[in-house]
């Protein structure tokens, strides 16, 4: 008789806390938990949203195709600069050192460009929803539609994030991988944002298409053309990019192949060395990037879905939420 009614003590006790661990672990593995970000966040604060912006890149590509890669790229260095917070999109505040924020790095001008689709999608939004919609989210929004655009690849993006009030200089080449970077630099670098080897090489696709300038990559074409760059492209290049150019910085698609499309034709491009940056032909120098690469050569669609989970995953970083930072009237100064 005492046996029985020990153990139903001992349940009694046991059971609750074996829940309540069960319950903190459940919470802290499930998505929801650490993504405070939400698809559809504007549906009922300001449900023409992202309609518009759409609308707006959209208008913004057809008047310069320029303007599709500009945003992806434009996503990318918000994300990895303090986190997915706008903070790229900010001006020196009038009286302080003009060369203080991440616009004025190197790494950003003068190649950053897109800026004036935001500030036009701020613009009408403003108008619409006053006071409702973070840069940050239109920056995120903006690459997602310049990617389904320009590539063909839907998703849905989260959003629900707020606008930063902080932008420093010193900040940019701490964070984003220069494009000198070798494999393991790169892998360290996006590992520094929780970001996989993977999840680097399947982003490195945004290298099929946009531009360069000429001046980040001269170095592989003289005085030699580099021994791991296809020698033809490299006498290509040099044409279109001669020696002597004055101060005159001139530019050069990333695929000369498929210029306007986003799409796996980079792998290809890599596999046969026909691209600008070491950064790009060091992903065949380790066993595991260089598999990536010979899968998604081959496998459009595997790259497809990867990239835009990808995107979604950096659209995660470190970002501001619920009553952190602020939503700015102008995508260029904080309130
Ligand atoms: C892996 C490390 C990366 C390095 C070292 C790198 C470096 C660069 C450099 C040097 C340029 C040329 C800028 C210019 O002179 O105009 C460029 C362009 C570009 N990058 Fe990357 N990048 C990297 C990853 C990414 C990622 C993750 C994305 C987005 C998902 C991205 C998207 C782009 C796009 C779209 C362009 C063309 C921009 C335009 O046409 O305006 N890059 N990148």
């Amino acid at each position: 008789m005492s046996r029985p009614r020990t153990s139903s003590v001992c349940q009694l006790i046991v059971l609750p806390i074996l829940l309540l661990s069960w319950i903190v672990v459940l919470f802290s593995f499930a998505p929801w938990a650490e993504a405070q970000l939400q698809v559809g966040y504007y549906n009922h604060t300001c449900p023409s949203a992202e309609r518009l912006i759409r609308t707006i890149v959209l208008a913004s590509i057809r008047r310069d195709p320029g303007n599709g890669p500009g945003l992806v790229r434009l996503f990318f260095h918000d994300c990895f600069v303090r986190g997915c917070d706008a903070s790229v999109l900010l001006d020196t505040a009038p009286g302080s050192n003009a060369t203080s924020v991440e616009k004025a790095s190197q790494a950003n001008t003068p190649s950053l460009r897109g800026f004036s689709v935001i500030d036009r999608a701020k613009r009408v939004l403003e108008r619409r929803c006053h006071g409702t919609v973070s840069c940050a989210d239109i920056v995120a929004l903006a690459a997602r539609d310049a990617t389904g655009i320009m590539g063909g690849v839907q998703f849905a993006m989260p959003s629900g994030r707020r606008d930063g009030r902080a932008s420093n200089v010193s900040d940019v080449l701490n964070s984003l991988p220069p494009p000198f970077a070798n494999a393991s630099m790169l892998v360290g670098s996006f590992a520094a944002k929780n970001l996989t080897a993977d999840d680097m090489v399947t982003l490195s696709g945004a290298h099929s298409f946009g531009r360069s300038h000429c001046s980040v990559f001269s170095f592989r074409l003289y005085p030699q053309i580099a021994a791991d760059m296809n020698a033809t492209y490299g006498r290509f290049l040099r044409r279109r990019c001669p020696a002597a150019t004055g101060r005159r910085d001139r530019v050069v698609d990333l695929d000369p192949k498929t210029e306007l499309l986003l799409d796996n034709q980079y792998y290809r491009n890599v596999q046969t060395r026909e691209v600008l940056f070491p950064s790009d032909v060091t992903l065949l120098s380790q066993n595991d990037t260089a598999a990536l690469v010979d899968l998604y050569a081959s496998n459009r669609t595997a790259w497809k879905v990867r990239f835009a989970e990808a995107m979604v995953k950096m659209g995660n970083l470190d970002v501001l939420t619920g009553d952190q930072g602020e939503i700015r009237r102008f995508c260029n100064r904080v309130n």
